[in-house]
């Protein structure tokens, strides 16, 4: 494994922000990270670990411990009968490629998750979701190096934590696992309605009728194109705030000035309001802050046009916050993790 020192993490998170870390190397194999870890603990190196970097945030300062680049690579059928095929993926495989694959051998359970940048290891620490499908759905179990107790273990779905946006991993176990392989049940059965609201309606504009995975991956793909920015040509992290969780009382207070606020039950007497919506209706759409971009054709996502700084994105960020809590009275939380 080689060790790189003084690397610009801007080169290496899609907001195109950020500071040097100071050392970075990629791990290829699950035993690679747990000899990375056992090197660092000894020398009281702090570690992070990175995709690549689509959902990451660095800061100015940069990174003072060592970033892992995840590089493990594995797609293994381990399982397969008359309905279901059963996949071990490895955390390095690039995410998109992993659904591409799928969807080409006819299955599905992730084909919605089409376009989604990043790392397929990424995907279960915040519980990455789009269209009507996250990876919760269908996620069986995780490989993970503990790196608290130095030893590898297998975690079931019941125990990941998943929630909207959500998991023990960025959660109450933040920094403890390192998430090598994850293993998904997917279906032989096509894709079936009712389809999430905005799928539908495009399947309905195009007079599509009929539903097979490919289709359901090339309707998803068309809809991102239009609503998501390419991170190749605009700087940015994907939504950029997660939709707001409020309680009852808070959504009768905000439904008394705004009757047409868009709302999903989530049960339990939570409801999702769209931060798009909270953030267009503040009148930031298309708004710009320290170089920051509020995307036009899209507000839950902010374009890096030129900043140079955290600072600028953080002031940015704050802007959105205070301006969407002091109009409606909810908070709205960043979504992409700090480093
Ligand atoms: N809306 C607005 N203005 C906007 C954006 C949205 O009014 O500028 C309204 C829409 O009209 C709609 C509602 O907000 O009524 C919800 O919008 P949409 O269905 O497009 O999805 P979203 O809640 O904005 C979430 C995910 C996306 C995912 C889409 C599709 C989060 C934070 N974002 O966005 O995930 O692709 O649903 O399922 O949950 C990501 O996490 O990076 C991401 C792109």
């Amino acid at each position: 494994m080689d060790i790189h020192t003084n690397i610009p993490l801007k080169n290496f998170t899609t907001m195109k922000i950020g500071g040097k870390a100071r050392f970075i190397v990629e791990v290829r194999t699950p035993n690679e990270v747990a000899e990375v870890y056992r090197d660092a603990k000894s020398k009281q190196i702090p570690i992070f670990i990175l995709g690549s970097g689509s959902n990451v945030i660095a800061h100015d300062e940069g990174y003072r411990g060592l970033v892992i680049r995840m590089r493990i690579p594995g797609f293994e059928i381990i399982a397969d009968d008359i309905n279901n095929t059963i996949i071990k993926i490895g955390a390095g495989e690039i995410w998109d490629s992993v659904v591409k694959r799928v969807v080409d051998m006819n299955l599905s359970g992730i084909e919605a998750m089409s376009g989604i940048p990043g790392t397929t290891g990424a995907t279960p620490v915040q519980n990455v979701g789009a269209y009507g499908q996250e990876i919760a759905d269908t996620l069986q179990s995780l490989e993970a190096y503990d790196s608290q107790n130095d030893k590898f273990v297998t975690i079931q779905n019941e125990d990941c934590g998943f929630f909207y946006r959500d998991s023990i991993f960025r959660n109450i176990a933040t920094g403890r696992y390192v998430i090598t392989s994850i293993t998904i049940k997917l279906s032989k059965n096509q894709p079936r309605p009712p389809f999430y609201d905005s799928l539908q309606k495009y399947l309905d504009e195009h007079n599509i009728k009929m539903y097979s995975v490919e289709i359901i991956r090339n309707a998803v793909l068309e809809i991102r194109k239009t609503k998501l920015p390419d991170p190749s040509i605009y700087p940015n992290s994907g939504s950029f705030f997660k939709n707001a969780i409020v309680e009852k009382w808070q959504l009768d207070d905000l439904r008394k000035s705004n009757p047409n606020v868009p709302v999903f039950e989530l049960g339990d007497s939570r409801y999702k309001i769209p931060a798009g919506w909270l953030i267009e209706n503040a009148g930031l759409k298309g708004a710009l802050i320290h170089g920051i971009r509020v995307y036009d054709k899209n507000a839950l996502v902010l374009i890096n046009e030129s900043a140079t700084s955290y600072k600028d994105l953080a002031y940015a960020r704050d802007q959105v916050i205070g301006k969407v809590r002091d109009i409606f009275r909810v908070e709205i939380q960043q979504e992409p993790l700090e480093m």
